[in-house]
């Protein structure tokens, strides 16, 4: 990427589309991490749940079991061949209530929801903390929004690594330094965390964070 622009950031994310979910198996990063971020979400059948940065959509079958039918799955995502992907896999399982918009989740409107899962996007979203501001204002009162990703080992010895794992993220331009769950706690009420040792590659902690609008 040369800049931040939206073109630059959604052919960058484009180029991932077809490996990033071998991807994220390869590094264990997937099913045990991503029912424990859709269970706090405590969704319940008929809710409308927007999902940022959908990627190729693999939290559809999770969402779909949770909301069902009568609920709407809204994927957003700033990639179209991420999006093409999560159409794909929404077609193969025929979940009929899966919508799509591509976009920047920090810029667009995004359409009133009850619950939000942010999963492995906070440290890829440029803007991260207007995406935040912006999906909480989407949420409706009592939503919420969950947030999985990597961070940094806090204790020694793991923390050793962390000048690595940091120049890997820069290469895959990632930001590892931030901290969204400070943010949430500005911004949503009773924000919890939890955080799993050495959960990527042994390299990053990997943490869930949780809160409810007012
Ligand atoms: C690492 S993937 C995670 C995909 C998915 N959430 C998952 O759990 O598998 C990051 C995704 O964030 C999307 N993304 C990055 N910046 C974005 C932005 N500003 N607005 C919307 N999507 C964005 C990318 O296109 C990519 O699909």
């Amino acid at each position: 990427m040369s800049g931040n622009s939206i073109t630059d950031l959604s052919s960058y994310w484009n180029r991932w589309a077809s490996v990033w979910d071998i991807m994220l198996r390869l590094v264990g990063l997937d099913c045990r991490y991503r029912e424990q971020g859709i269970s706090v979400l405590n969704l319940r059948k008929g809710m409308t749940v927007l999902d940022i940065a959908c990627g190729t959509g693999l939290n559809f079958p999770y969402l779909f079991q949770a909301v069902g039918p009568e609920g709407r799955i809204i994927a957003v995502d700033i990639a179209p061949k991420m999006l093409q992907k999560a159409k794909e896999r929404a077609n193969k399982n025929g979940l009929n209530n899966v919508e799509f918009i591509q976009g920047d989740v920090s810029l667009i409107e995004l359409p009133y929801a009850d619950a939000a899962p942010a999963f492995w996007c906070m440290i890829s979203i440029p803007e991260h903390q207007m995406a935040l501001e912006n999906i909480i204002s989407s949420l409706l009162s009592g939503g919420r929004l969950a947030v999985l990703d990597l961070k940094f080992i806090n204790d020694f010895p793991g923390a050793i690594l962390n000048p690595i794992f940091n120049q890997i993220c820069r290469f895959t331009h990632q930001d590892v330094n931030r901290e969204p769950w400070l943010y949430m706690e500005q911004l949503i009420d009773n924000v919890k965390m939890r955080e799993w040792k050495l959960g990527g590659l042994l390299l990053s902690n990997v943490y869930l964070a949780w809160g409810e609008k007012k």
